[in-house]
């Protein structure tokens, strides 16, 4: 018998509906003799502006006791003055995405049968997003003068170590190597970004001759986005720095059926802090409270934190759930609690 001792924060707006579901699976599809204990945290906008708590290093220690972390969303109204300046996205999601090494933001898209692409002729989509979690202009190293004024200047620095782009790069090259395409995608700007992407493709070029079996090639960023509308066959693992892979992943999932479907990982490969597995969506104020939201996001997120414990059998159970559920989809809208029920009961 094995008991994994889960952390749950739901969030904000459609964060706790998702979640609701997410854990109707957790419990249907669990091994024999595989027990989750989950504990639940209020961490969030909402929790913020009723106790002024976002997240102490006391919550962050609690959070490490844990196994794994399961999120839903975080973030509040963005008209509410005392939200702005992404104070609990920065606050709560990247510090602990920082404080927890979350080096690797792993999100894999594919298009399930039946799922209608926006794309016409979309071919095969199959690939996964090796995102670099931890640095890049997410680091909050930036600044500026003469602030509200005609003068002003507002910097944003983008920080990327040796160190840190090597272990993504190496996890890339290991995604790439598992993968029937064997095929690692270097994604930047290099033309323009010099000095950040000349280590980038320095270091892809010299972890390459590791992995010879790995076929590699680079797209500039902009024409990835070209490729990923025209010809997203074209792509099986792309490596890419922080920001650059938050804005793909979105596209990504646009092409394979929309932000209700797309999940991720937040992984800490050396096992020295718990991961985190989330659905790449937001807290969708415009929809929440209205059991509107698809849970299908943070179900396969529930796949990916079982890959992540070495569950694997329990992670394909629950694809197959969700690909015979997304088939048999029609035009009838139902509530995320049904979609959560089908899928849960199906398990
Ligand atoms: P969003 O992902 O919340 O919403 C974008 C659009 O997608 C909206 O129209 C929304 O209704 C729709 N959508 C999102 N999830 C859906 C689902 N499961 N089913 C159906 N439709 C869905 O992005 P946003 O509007 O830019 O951000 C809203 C808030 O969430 C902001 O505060 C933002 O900072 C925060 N945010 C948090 C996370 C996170 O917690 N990981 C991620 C992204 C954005
Ligand atoms: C995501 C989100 C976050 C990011 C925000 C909310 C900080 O957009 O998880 O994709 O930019 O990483
Ligand atoms: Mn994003």
């Amino acid at each position: 018998p094995r008991t994994v001792s889960l952390a749950v924060i739901p969030g904000d707006g459609i964060g706790p509906e998702v979640i609701a579901e997410a854990l109707k699976v957790v419990r249907a599809a669990a091994p024999e003799g595989v027990t989750f204990d989950t504990t639940e945290y209020p961490f969030g906008a909402a929790h913020f502006i009723a106790t002024g708590e976002i997240l102490s290093d006391e919550n962050i220690d609690s959070l490490k006791q844990h196994d794994a972390i399961l999120l839903g969303a975080v973030g509040g109204d963005p008209r509410d003055a005392r939200l702005t300046g992404g104070i609990i996205e920065r606050g709560l999601l990247l510090k602990l995405r920082f404080a927890l090494d979350h080096y690797v933001n792993l999100r894999p898209t594919a298009l399930f049968p039946g799922i209608q692409s926006p794309l016409r002729e979309p071919g095969l989509v199959d690939f996964v997003v090796v995102r670099e979690g931890t640095e890049g202009p997410y680091v909050g190293n930036g600044g500026g003068i003469r602030i509200d004024t005609p003068a002003e200047v507002a910097n944003e620095v983008s920080v990327n170590t040796a160190f840190g782009v090597e272990r993504l790069v190496r996890f890339g090259f290991a995604t790439a190597q598992s993968r029937p395409a064997k095929k690692l995608t270097l994604v930047h700007k290099t033309n323009v970004l010099v000095h950040a992407g000349g280590l980038w493709q320095r270091i892809v070029n010299r972890v390459a001759l590791e992995f010879p079996d790995v076929a590699v090639d680079y797209q500039h960023v902009d024409a990835a986005t070209i490729h990923l509308v025209t010809n997203p066959s074209r792509f099986d693992t792309i490596v890419t720095d922080n920001l650059f892979g938050d804005i793909l992943t979105d596209l990504a999932a646009a092409i394979s059926g929309g932000i209700g479907l797309a999940a991720s990982g937040n992984i800490n490969p050396d096992g020295t802090f718990p991961s985190m597995f989330e659905p790449v969506h937001g807290s969708a104020p415009d929809i929440a409270g209205q059991q509107l939201a698809d849970p299908t996001a943070a179900i396969l997120s529930v796949a990916l934190l079982f890959d992540h414990l070495g569950l694997a059998d329990a992670a394909a159970r629950v694809r197959a759930a969700v690909s015979v559920d997304l088939a048999a989809r029609g035009d009838s809208a139902r509530s995320t609690a049904a979609i959560g029920d089908a899928i849960a009961g199906a398990l």
